[in-house]
């Protein structure tokens, strides 16, 4: 007798496919990626995702934020929840569309985890301070035993024991080193009180050696660069290799020259590996005059699209023209650099009813100080700042 001729059993067309799908499931859900197919989908999505462009959408049902007006991180003069900021729940309910990909809300314990044994280093003015608190309020969710940290030359920062994570801004409004010089007058001339000199080749003590400590810094500066915080009869002197530089530097020249050497002392000073951030001016919308003219920002909405070049195209000479100007000064010097630019400007511009204006929290503040137009509510904009800059962290992290 012949073996039995082996009789393909009915169910075998459905057992190709089903092995075909589990051999399917198995490779590409169940086997660990390896390094190199990972980096590719994460330099992907890194690179064709452009979280600067696209807009406001009013959401009906916004997520809550993630702190309220007890984070011990707060300004007072930010907390717009503690000064009962009218329309405070509408800033939040705004949320920011990307254009061409979606953008994920961090989540604060995987990106605390990501970072383990790590550090985050701001470095420049008071909005950089803004962005930090903005960070260090969404983090502590993740870890409330969250410290204050304070270290020399450190302007504040917090430490989050359960990841062994430090977030930190050190203050450097120029960047560079700068010292006010008071000079004797000239008999008949009184004006003249003394200078701010600046030695453009020199960063300031605040984070000069600092930097080998952070595995991720953001830089900005360019809200000082005006007139309003250096009046002419204070003026800043530019010197360069202990020299006054000759003939004397515009503010704006003053800028460019800076910007040159502070971006060389960075990539000459920080590891390579670091990753690094330039973060582009936050615009202010002062809106009638000033900050110090009764320019106000008492707005119910974010600016149109078609609004944003009448307030900020510098060709239509307004209040605010200053942000886009030194954006340009900062693009360019930055060309060739390893800094990665953080463009959050456009967005930002938008947002003219996301500042504190006359809800400062102090009596009187307003009628000295005037409005601030300038800094943002907390919670508010600088949380979105937050979901790019932990994006774009984590996209770089993972493709190494
Ligand atoms: C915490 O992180 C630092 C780096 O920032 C590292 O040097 C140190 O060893 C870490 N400490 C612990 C307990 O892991
Ligand atoms: C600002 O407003 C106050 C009070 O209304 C007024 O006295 C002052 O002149 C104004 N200042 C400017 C620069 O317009």
């Amino acid at each position: 007798m012949p073996p039995p001729k082996l009789k393909l059993p009915s169910p075998f067309p459905y057992l190709i496919i089903l092995s075909i799908l589990l051999f399917f499931l198995y490779s590409t859900l169940l086997l660990p990626r390896s390094s190199t197919s990972s980096s590719t989908t994460a330099a992907a999505t890194a690179t064709s995702c452009n979280f600067f462009q696209g807009q406001w959408v009013l959401q009906e049902k916004p997520s809550k934020p993630f702190y309220d007006a007890s984070c011990p991180f707060h300004r007072n003069a930010w907390n717009c929840l503690r000064n009962q900021r009218d329309n405070i729940d509408i800033i939040n309910s705004w949320q920011w569309v990307p254009k061409d990909c979606s953008l994920p809300r961090i989540r604060p314990e995987r990106f605390l985890r990501m970072m383990r044994n790590k550090n985050i280093g701001f470095v420049g003015d008071s909005l950089n301070e803004n962005f930090l608190v903005a960070f260090l309020c969404v983090l502590r969710v993740a870890d409330n035993t969250a410290k204050k940290w304070k270290k020399k030359g450190a302007w504040r920062g917090a430490y989050f024991p359960k990841f062994n994570v430090t977030v930190a801004y050190h203050r450097a409004v120029l960047l560079a080193k700068y010292e006010w010089q008071p000079t004797i007058s000239p008999p008949g001339n009184d004006e003249l009180k003394g200078i701010h000199r600046v030695d453009v080749d020199v960063p300031a003590d605040d984070w000069a050696t600092i930097t080998n400590f952070y595995d991720v810094l953001i830089f900005n500066t360019g809200h000082w660069w005006g007139y309003d915080k250096f009046p002419k009869e204070k003026p800043l002197v530019f010197y360069r290799s202990g020299q006054p530089i000759n003939p004397p530097l515009e503010l704006s020249d003053g800028l460019k020259v800076v910007l040159e050497h502070m971006v060389s002392y960075i990539e000459k000073a920080v590891p390579p590996k670091t990753l690094k951030f330039w973060r582009l001016q936050s615009p202010r919308h002062f809106y009638g005059g000033d900050w110090n003219q009764n320019g106000s920002c008492l707005f119910n909405e974010p600016l149109k699209e078609h609004e944003l070049d009448l307030w900020f195209d510098p060709s239509n000479n307004g209040v605010n023209k200053e942000a886009r100007q030194v954006n340009r000064v900062i693009v360019e010097t930055l060309q060739g650099s390893d800094i990665r630019i953080l463009d959050l400007t456009h967005m930002s511009e938008f947002r003219a009813d996301a500042h504190p204006a006359i809800w400062l929290g102090k009596k009187d503040a307003v009628a000295i100080w005037g409005q601030d137009c300038m800094h943002w509510c907390l919670p508010g904009l600088p949380d979105t700042w937050v979901d790019i800059l932990s994006e774009l962290i984590r996209n770089s992290l993972e493709t190494r």
